[in-house]
């Protein structure tokens, strides 16, 4: 028997999180490994952000037990990167694209800086290279494309070195091209750079192949398992309702939810 352990990045055992006296959120056991990726899915209002903010340790009204590499969320912050659903710059103040990467070292230290240090610059250019923007890092963040943007944002989220990435949405409202553009960035990063990342989606298919593992939830955890467990079209139905399907096309699977379009290879219909 093998004495090396897993470390896991995530454990949750029967957690249920509150706003008010009844659980928006409940039932929701699972593991996350270091290093795998879970892509976690449901309708509006299933409780996903909920479960995101939670885990960031931004919000404490739960019961049961979440863990983030072995320690309560509210004292992993160290290791955690969340990027919120709605990531809003006040646009008036016209921000470059290297400055808003360096906000997500300047945040982390807490120290509001005039000049932004050597060292952070340093860290920032090579995380936009990573995300493949260095040239145009000088360029107003508020004229970049939607795809640009979410990897200015992923760039940001990298430059603290954490050990759990926290993604709210990170493909909504993009294009099919720049839905892929930024699912290959955060294909990169898992093979890369082996960070264990949570992230939820309204399309799943884009990011299919990097999940290890897909959480269905809706207020309660419905479903968790490898993608070809857990997206079982019985499983989709009783959430997205009966129009629902899953399909294989040469090998790789589709889950038609209802909420998007597929775009198979080659312009093919499902
Ligand atoms: N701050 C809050 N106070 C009270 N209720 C809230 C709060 N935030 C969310 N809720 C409720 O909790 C439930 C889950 O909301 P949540 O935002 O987590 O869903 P979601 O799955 O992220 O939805 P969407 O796909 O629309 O982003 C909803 O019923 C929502 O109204
Ligand atoms: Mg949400």
């Amino acid at each position: 028997m093998s004495s090396q352990r897993t470390e896991k990045a995530v454990i949750a055992r029967d957690l249920a999180i509150y706003y008010g006296s009844k659980p928006a959120l409940e039932g929701v056991t699972f593991d996350l490994n270091a290093g795998e990726t879970l892509l976690l899915l449901g309708p509006n209002g299933a409780g996903k952000t909920t479960l995101l903010k939670t885990i960031a340790g931004f919000h404490d009204k739960y019961e049961g037990v979440i863990l983030v590499f072995g320690r309560k969320p509210e004292e992993s912050r160290d290791f955690i990167s969340y990027v919120p659903q709605s990531f809003s710059l006040n646009e008036k103040v016209p921000l470059s694209v290297i400055e808003v990467v360096a906000m997500g070292a300047l945040y982390k230290s807490g120290i509001v800086h005039r000049k932004i240090p050597e060292e952070i610059i340093k860290k920032s250019e090579k995380a936009l290279s990573f995300v493949g923007l260095e040239d145009i890092k000088d360029k107003p963040f508020k004229n970049l494309s939607g795809g640009q943007k979410q990897r200015v944002l992923l760039a940001r989220a990298l430059i603290s070195d954490p050990k759990l990435l926290l993604l709210d949405e990170p493909l909504s409202a993009l294009d099919p091209s720049a839905r892929a553009e930024v699912a290959s960035v955060l294909n990169k990063i898992k093979k890369k750079k082996g960070i264990s990342m949570i992230i939820t989606t309204h399309d799943i298919n884009p990011l299919l192949e990097i999940g290890d593992w897909v959480m269905l939830i809706n207020r309660r955890m419905i479903a968790f398992g490898p993608p070809d467990d857990a997206l079982r079209e019985e499983i989709i139905k009783t959430v997205y309702g009966p129009m629902a399907k899953v399909i294989k096309v040469e090998d790789k699977l589709y889950c038609l939810t209802g909420d998007f379009h597929i775009h198979l290879p080659g312009g093919k219909k499902p």
